[in-house]
């Protein structure tokens, strides 16, 4: 294991039995809709969860991508939302949005990335999120679907990063405060 690493949280294992358990669910609620269903991965952290959850869904749908952030350069929450890239359709009446983020912490991002998309017109605004931490949530804010609640520690890998590195980890892992308080 990587040495700025001090423990594996979620291994490969756990991480495809959450892909299986939530794909199940997904594809449940959505199937026989008349509405198309969307999954909008929020880059860059939710990218290889979004690509496991592609091929375990079992229903047909879209996908796009929108770059926000609520989020410095540092691993602390600043609140506002700034969106680099937006969704590239006008019209999202007909469209059911399952919105894909690695990790919910202050809520603020998915709060009102939410409220965002629902102003658009999208006909519903839904989430999954791979993880959950709760302890740090500053505006109330529950996802639709969640992989697994952790506790209040900085994790990396799995798409998810410290200042751009580990995201290629194939499991979450804790990264050592030194790593980041340095
Ligand atoms: P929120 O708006 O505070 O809920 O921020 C969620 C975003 O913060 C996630 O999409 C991640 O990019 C980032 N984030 C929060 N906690 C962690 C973590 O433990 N590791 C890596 N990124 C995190
Ligand atoms: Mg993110």
């Amino acid at each position: 294991m990587n040495q700025d690493l001090k423990a594996i949280l979620v291994d490969e294992d756990e991480i495809q039995q959450i892909v299986k358990r939530i794909s199940k669910q997904i594809t449940d609620d959505y199937k026989g809709r008349d509405t198309k269903l969307l999954l909008l991965g929020i880059l860059k952290g939710s990218v290889v969860f979004m690509a496991d959850l592609m091929r375990n869904i079992d229903l047909p749908f879209e996908i796009d991508f929108m770059k926000v952030s609520s989020y410095g350069a540092g691993s602390k929450s600043s609140g506002n939302l700034k969106i680099t890239l937006d969704i590239k359709r006008d019209d999202l009446s007909n469209i059911d949005i399952l919105i894909v983020e690695d990790i919910i912490d202050s809520g603020r991002t998915l709060s009102n990335l939410t409220q965002y998309l629902k102003e658009k017109g999208a006909n519903s605004v839904s989430t999954v999120t791979l993880l959950d931490k709760p302890s740090r949530r500053e505006v109330e804010y529950n996802a639709t679907y969640t992989g697994k609640t952790i506790p209040d520690e900085f994790v990396v890998g799995y798409g998810l990063d410290y200042a751009e590195n580990y995201r290629y980890l194939p499991y979450v892992a804790i990264l050592k405060s030194e790593v980041y308080s340095k």
